[in-house]
């Protein structure tokens, strides 16, 4: 696991003068692995990039890729890493193609840069995007598909990239997360940052949500999936027992009145819930899955609270 690690934050801490955005991140994200790194506005995402990048020195703690200090050996760190930035630089008067060619020359100016350049035709024509254009010309959202073929078009080990969605329309979004998949098909690993759930819920394998500076939670979209919330919703012909249902394990928001029942429950707990629910004559019945969004909250809705009151301080 230590040697296959291909990014690694141990205790990661940076504060900008009385400001601290990250407060001892530690996490790992292994070969062939989607990580999305989810949180609002200000959570410390970027300045996690950021340390990755070797652009920012931690305050304490580490932050490594492939084994690689980030911010002592930033050349070699860089040499392995397809990073696209929130705002992407580019220059306004270069074309796509211009920069797809000045980007190859900066990485191999001695080689053929041929196959990278190859590479990037085929990305910018499943994106969607036309290099012919100057990138003062471009949208937002074409802005932000160059970045990804510049950083994409060397085949890096490890894609990172903050907010790239935003501005991608969603058939867009749907050929790149089928460039991501390709990418860790092949053994590639991704960091991926968002604001919102919906974006990296259809990719990610992983997702970690930090929240003022830390990480709040860690969890494998598969298991999380296992654990999502079901809302119940039982009405019947004869009066039924609060008690029979306070005796159920891992229902929440649980409200029982003389004939009807509504709560929100997890997988494991829906046999239980519908043999009891059985006991009675059941006149209408209605179980649908909360989005995922519901489910992240319902488990970690508390630390949420709990940071918005640090937060107000
Ligand atoms: N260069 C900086 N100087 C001072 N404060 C900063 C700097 N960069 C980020 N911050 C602060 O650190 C916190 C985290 O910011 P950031 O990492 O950009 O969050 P995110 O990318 O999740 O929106 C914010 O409170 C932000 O204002
Ligand atoms: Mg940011």
């Amino acid at each position: 696991m230590c040697a296959d690690a291909m990014v690694r934050l141990t205790d990661l801490r940076k504060r900008f003068g009385k400001t601290t955005a990250l407060d001892g991140v530690s996490l790992t994200i292994g070969p062939g692995e989607v990580f999305g790194y989810l949180g609002p506005n200000g959570a410390g995402k970027t300045t996690t990039i950021r340390l990755l990048m070797g652009m920012l020195r931690p305050t304490s703690g580490r932050a490594e890729i492939l084994g690689l200090d980030c911010w002592h050996r930033p050349v070699e760190v860089h040499r392995v890493v397809g990073y696209v930035p929130g705002e992407p630089a580019l220059y306004d008067r270069l074309t796509g193609h211009q920069h797809v060619t000045f980007c190859s020359n900066l990485r191999r100016p001695k080689e053929g840069n041929g196959k990278e350049r190859h590479r990037a035709e085929e990305l910018a024509d499943r994106l969607d995007l036309d290099l012919d254009h100057p990138a003062r010309t471009l949208s937002r959202g074409n802005r932000q598909k160059l970045a990804v073929v510049l950083a994409m078009m060397s085949d890096p080990p490890l894609l990172v990239l903050d907010e790239p969605t935003a501005g991608m329309d969603p058939l867009v979004q749907q050929a790149f997360h089928l460039l991501l998949r390709e990418h860790t098909a092949r053994g590639g690993a991704v960091l991926l940052s968002s604001h919102v759930l919906g974006e990296v819920e259809r990719v990610a394998d992983r997702i970690g949500v930090v929240r003022g500076g830390r990480l709040v939670a860690v969890e494998r979209l598969q298991e999380l999936a296992a654990r999502s919330l079901h809302r119940v919703r039982a009405s019947f012909s004869e009066d039924i027992s609060a008690a029979d249902y306070a005796g159920l394990t891992g229902l929440r928001d649980l409200a029982v009145t003389a004939r009807s029942l509504s709560c929100s429950a997890p997988q494991s707990s829906l046999d239980a819930l519908l043999k009891m629910v059985s006991r009675h004559q059941v006149v209408d019945f209605e179980c649908a899955e909360a989005p995922l969004e519901e489910t992240f909250l319902g488990y970690y809705g508390s630390d949420y609270d709990r940071k918005n009151d640090a937060d107000a301080h």
